[in-house]
This record gives structure tokens, C-alpha cells and sequence, in this order.
């Protein structure tokens, strides 16, 4: 006899969904599809000769350690070593204020975990990123959105939405998943002024900070905060809490991340993290150290940013001349997506099978607005596929529409 199991589940399991990308990575690998699904690094980029040799050392040299269970904080030199790159961008750091992660999204997950009551409200971007909705969505929280346009979030909503009891605020402010938009500065500004005052605390996820492929760095709002607080602080013990991760610049695979925050914060963090992996991958975390803490790194993250420029402007291009009229997309300075608008009336997730039709697959932008919205848009990631797929992913992606507008 079938068991039924769906009366037995948790209430929090309700609002639990498969995600949108994750059923899409499906379609994604049969034959000839070309798919700009995927949030995927190029694996062209992945370096697996150092990676061997990282390995080798750490399991000739520190075996032991290597394979063991380790500090739920995780690997302290790792740690020191995050510490002290943050203390190069600007924010005064030691290890303490450091949590390594089994990867940005346990970051997110544990973060919703200590943080988020039942019906507490969220701010969010409109769209935002799909990872972090799915994480909180099991903590049963609802979502405020904030409007974004090219230069990120508009902040000028801001100063409404604040004051509506918002537990914390959810930033993406560089290069933002899914749309490839960047915060501006006078916004950052803003941003961190108006949280301060508030009180409200905001979660700056930064997973491609360092794959920039045009114009000037900008400074997180963390460092924001701290040049604000330095001054009386030794270490950061302000109102943001920042994670990045080692996905884009080194590889996904090692589920490798970090959470950089107030003291107290990473002690409540350790605490949830403890119930739910003890730690992240020891024998992982050597390895990354090996390789985070060579110069060779610095030239490492050059090439990626050379291989991205060059797949973001095949990918601008192709659009530019494939196309319908009408149609419009954002032109990221950094990051992996891009974002298409259609003509009001489209419908992408509607679309989504005749493009699959024509071998090429996106994400339909609906997901990404927890409070619905985006029925025209859909995120186009332009890493995981070289510059001549890219141009052919396009010539059909343009055709589809066309074919569909007529
Ligand atoms: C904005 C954002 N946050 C978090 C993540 C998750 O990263 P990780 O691979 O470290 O879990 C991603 C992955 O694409 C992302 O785009």
C-alpha cells in the first residue's frame, strides 16, 4: 500500500518549493540544449592542476589534520586569512568576526535560522535573489519589496518601507543576482545611513565583488558602516552582516564560503551551524587555504575576469542584433547574469517551452519576485557557455521571441 506522507510534515515545510533553477538545470543538460540557465562558472576557468597540487600537499603535509572533524568556526588559518583580505578592502576584521560555510546558501540559511520568527517581515529587492527566498521562505517570513532600476536598489522607497517593522534588510549590492545591476554609491550611502538609524540590520551578500570587468570598485556597505564606527572600535561590531563566497573564484564544488560579522553574531551563527554540519569540510578548507593564500590567486581571479568581459559582450552584442524591438536588458559591469525585459503582455515562463523547442533555456524572471511581478523578464546567466554557443544560445533566443511577437 502507498504511504501518504504529506499530513506528517512540519508546518515550516509548506512553504517549501523546488526551485525554479534547479528543476530548469534538468532540461538544461539534454542534447544540444544551450542553457543560459545556471548561475555555473565556466569550467574552463576551474584550475585543476593547481587544485591537484594543493591536495597533495595538504594530504602529505597535514593529513591528519586534514581529514578530521574541525572547529565549527572553521579552519583559523582560513579564517585569518579572510580577516586580513577584509582588513585590505577596508573593514577592520580579526578571525573572531569570521564563520567559514558549507557555501553562501547555508550562510543565508543559517541567517534565517537565528534570525527569523514566524511572520517577521523581510526587505527585499524586486527581483532578488532566489537562493535566499527559498532558504527563508521555510521560516515562514513574508517579504517587503523595494523597486530596483540600473543603479540597484532605490533607495529613495526606502525611507517608507523602513519604518513598516522590518526585521532586516536583504542587499545584493554588487552585480546582483539575477539582474547584473550594481548599488551606486550615493545609494550605499544612503542605505547604511538610514538602517543605522532605523536599527534595522542588513545582510550585504556579495558572492561576485571581485569579478569586476569595468569601472571603479565600489566599497561595500560594511566598510561603509565601519569607516562610520572605526573610530571608536577596534573590530567591526556594526549593523551589517557580509558573506562572500569561494563558488565564483575558485569552484562551487567545494561548498566554501564565509560569513564576516559582529562578534556575537558569529557566536550565535557557530551555535546553528553546530546543529546542522558540526563543520565545514576540513580536508576542503586546507585546500582552499593553499590556494587563497598564493599570489598565484590574485592572477587567478585576472583570467576569470578576462573570460567573463569577454562572454558579457558577446552576450550584449548578440542581443543587440537579434532582438525584437521593444525589447531591453541590463548591461552588468560585472558579475554572471544579465537581465532581458519583453514587451509589456509577454510572458516568459509561457515561453519557456517553445524556447526549449529551439534548444535554449533561461530562467523565467517570475520567480525572483516573491510578491509577483517580472511576467516579462527572465535572467540570462553569460559564464558557463564560450563566446560562439553564446552567439547561437542568442540567434534562437531572438528568434523565439520574434516568431512569438508576431
Ligand atoms: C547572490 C547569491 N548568494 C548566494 C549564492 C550561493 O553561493 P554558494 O555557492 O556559496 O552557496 C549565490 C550563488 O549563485 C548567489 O548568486
Amino acid at each position: 500500500m502507498h504511504t501518504s506522507w504529506e499530513h506528517r510534515y512540519a508546518h515550516r515545510t509548506q512553504g517549501m518549493k523546488s526551485s525554479a533553477i534547479r528543476e530548469l538545470l534538468k532540461v538544461s543538460s539534454l542534447p544540444g540544449m544551450i542553457s543560459f540557465g545556471g548561475g555555473f562558472p565556466a569550467p574552463e576557468v576551474f584550475p585543476i592542476e593547481k587544485f591537484k597540487e594543493a591536495c597533495d600537499t595538504v594530504l602529505t603535509e597535514m593529513g591528519k589534520q586534514a581529514l578530521q572533524y574541525g572547529a565549527t568556526e572553521g579552519y583559523q588559518p582560513l579564517r585569518e586569512l579572510i580577516a586580513s583580505n577584509a582588513g585590505k578592502y577596508g573593514i577592520q576584521v580579526s578571525a573572531d568576526n569570521v564563520l567559514i560555510t558549507t557555501g553562501s546558501q547555508q550562510s543565508l540559511d543559517l541567517l534565517g535560522k537565528i534570525f527569523i520568527n514566524r511572520g517577521d517581515r523581510i526587505l527585499v529587492e524586486s527581483p532578488t535573489y532566489l537562493g535566499a527566498l527559498q532558504a527563508w521562505n521555510a521560516y515562514g517570513c513574508n517579504y517587503v519589496t523595494i523597486d530596483s532600476d540600473d543603479d540597484g536598489m532605490q533607495t529613495e522607497q526606502l525611507h517608507d518601507l523602513i519604518s513598516t517593522n522590518i526585521k532586516f534588510i536583504y542587499a545584493l549590492p554588487n552585480f546582483q543576482n539575477p539582474s547584473g545591476t550594481t548599488l551606486s554609491l550615493e545609494r550605499r550611502k544612503q542605505l547604511i545611513e538610514l538602517a543605522n538609524s532605523q536599527g534595522v540590520p542588513i545582510i550585504e551578500d556579495d558572492p561576485y565583488g571581485q569579478l569586476r570587468y569595468e569601472g571603479e570598485h565600489l566599497p561595500p556597505v560594511v566598510v561603509l558602516d565601519d569607516e562610520i564606527r572605526s573610530k571608536e572600535f577596534p573590530v567591526y561590531s556594526g549593523n551589517v552582516i557580509y558573506t562572500s563566497t569561494f563558488s565564483k573564484i575558485l569552484a562551487p564544488g567545494l561548498r566554501l564560503a564565509w560569513v564576516v560579522a559582529p562578534v556575537d553574531v558569529i557566536k550565535k551563527l557557530v551555535q546553528a551551524k553546530q546543529g546542522s554540519d558540526l563543520n565545514t569540510s576540513t580536508f576542503n578548507q586546507f585546500v582552499a587555504y593553499e590556494l587563497a593564500k598564493s599570489p598565484w590567486m590574485r592572477e587567478h581571479i585576472q583570467t576569470i575576469r578576462k573570460v567573463y568581459r569577454e562572454r558579457r559582450d558577446t552576450m550584449l552584442e548578440a542581443l543587440e542584433n537579434n532582438m525584437p524591438e521593444g525589447t531591453d536588458w541590463t548591461k552588468p559591469k560585472g558579475g554572471l547574469f544579465l537581465w532581458v525585459k519583453l514587451p509589456e503582455g509577454c510572458d516568459t515562463t509561457k515561453l519557456f517551452p517553445k524556447a526549449i523547442e529551439e534548444k535554449v533555456a533561461y530562467v523565467p524572471g517570475e520567480s525572483f519576485h516573491p510578491n509577483g511581478g517580472g511576467k516579462n523578464t527572465m535572467r540570462l546567466n553569460f559564464s558557463a557557455c564560450n563566446p560562439e554557443t553564446i552567439k547561437i544560445g542568442i540567434q534562437r533566443l531572438g528568434k523565439m521571441i520574434k516568431d512569438q511577437l508576431k
